[in-house]
């Protein structure tokens, strides 16, 4: 048993204790339109497989280290994601040796708390362990890429619900067709979004592959037009039978952007029409741009990504909605790189107050859960 995971006693005996007052809190009025003998029940993961889909969300070491959050999060997350332990940076140390020591502490943790998982991400630009350049710049690209998926698909082969293999491979500064100029494609041309697949298909046939990016959102020309390029990306990989299953929208939303959700509803149904399935893969919402009470702040951060799951969810092909962490407690949004707010308040966008209490856009997201068609 991991030394992360909490007993299945010390879960019992925390979690409705940890939800019982948060479901008496700022959540409450979300939760009476269920009826009082569903209440302590209505957990995200348990609304979302209501509706045949799932809830997950992005969690590491330190955090589910945290034996209240743990506690938390198995309770409302059906579905596991390593934020960090699974790139290559925290894998690979140098180019002979893998580390899979954190990366096992999680999916042991899920193993114990009947979590599904998901794994991120094969191929990126970011997260790269120094030695990689060299390797690439030596003609060994395609081995290394190949060793590492094979290497690490395979150890969780079976385990894993589905892979985030590439990850953010569109730019739209650059060119030909949008592709993101990373060592990856300077080293090997398009074709090692068909290796990484191909790859991880031969790795794990039952993972579901995914490609994952984000700027996906709303009605701005960027993301418009970045839609439009991953649509291109998915239709060429397809009609080249690159076996990829799914489009990963991250949905790192930003409160105060239009949502058009005619345009959303459009581009998830072409995403459907290529044979594809859809999930949102890291959900959080910044509010930079909002000023008043934590109170409005929460309520717009509800709002916006209300009007971002509606569209979404009412597509059939999507199957999942995952938030890229839990709790404000621990967030990337309050990380060392993130961007500040001008008043300097810590950003509020995941479902979970710092103190564990559900807030707005947990009952936004219980809401468009509950509201979705049934799967
Ligand atoms: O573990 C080291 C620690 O030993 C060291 O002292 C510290 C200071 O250098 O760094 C720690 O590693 C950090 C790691 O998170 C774990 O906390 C890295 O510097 C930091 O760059 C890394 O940031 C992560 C980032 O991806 C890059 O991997 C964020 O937590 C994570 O939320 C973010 O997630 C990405 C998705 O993978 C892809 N989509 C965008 C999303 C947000 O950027």
């Amino acid at each position: 048993m991991s030394p992360l995971a909490p007993t299945r006693r010390q879960l019992l005996a925390t979690a409705p204790a940890v939800l019982a007052p948060t479901l008496l809190a700022g959540a409450c009025t979300e939760l009476q339109r269920s009826d009082r003998s569903a209440l302590l029940g209505a957990t995200l993961r348990l609304r979302a497989e209501a509706r045949g889909l799932f809830f997950g969300a992005a969690a590491n070491r330190t955090s589910l280290a945290d034996r209240a959050f743990a506690a938390t999060y198995t309770a409302e997350v059906g579905v596991l994601v390593p934020e960090t332990e699974m790139k290559w940076r925290a894998l690979r140390p140098t180019e002979g040796a893998f580390t899979f020591g954190s990366a096992d502490a999680l999916m042991d943790f899920a193993a114990g708390a009947n979590l599904r998982a998901r794994g991120h991400t094969l191929v990126w630009h970011e997260a790269w362990p120094e030695w990689l350049d060299a390797a690439l710049s030596a003609g060994r690209a395609a081995a290394v890429l190949e060793q590492h998926i094979e290497r690490v698909v395979s150890r969780y082969r079976g385990r894993m619900h589905s892979w985030d293999v590439v990850n953010e491979a569109i730019r739209l500064q650059d060119s030909p067709g949008h592709l993101r100029q990373t060592p990856w494609l300077e080293a090997l041309g398009p074709r090692y979004l068909d290796i990484a697949f191909r790859t991880a298909r031969a790795a794990d046939p039952q993972a579901l592959l995914v490609y994952n990016d984000f700027g996906l959102d709303d009605a701005s020309p960027a993301d418009s037009a970045k839609r439009a390029a991953v649509l291109d990306l998915l239709s060429d990989l397809k009609a080249r039978g690159v076996p990829v299953d799914a489009l990963g929208t991250q949905a790192h939303l930003r409160a105060g952007q239009v949502i058009d959700q005619g345009a959303l509803a459009q581009f998830a149904r072409s995403v459907a029409q290529l044979g594809l399935k859809l999930i949102v893969t890291e959900l959080d919402v910044r509010d930079h741009g909002i000023s008043g009470t934590l109170e409005e702040r929460d309520r717009a951060i509800a709002d916006h990504a209300r009007r971002f799951l509606d569209p979404i969810l009412a597509e059939p092909a999507t199957i999942g909605v995952v938030t890229w962490g839990l709790s404000d407690r621990y967030s990337w949004l309050n990380g060392p790189r993130a961007e500040r707010r001008s008043d300097g308040q810590p950003q509020r966008g995941l479902p979970l107050a710092p103190d564990l209490a559900r807030k707005p856009l947990w009952g936004a997201i219980a809401r468009a859960l509950d509201d979705a068609p049934r799967r």
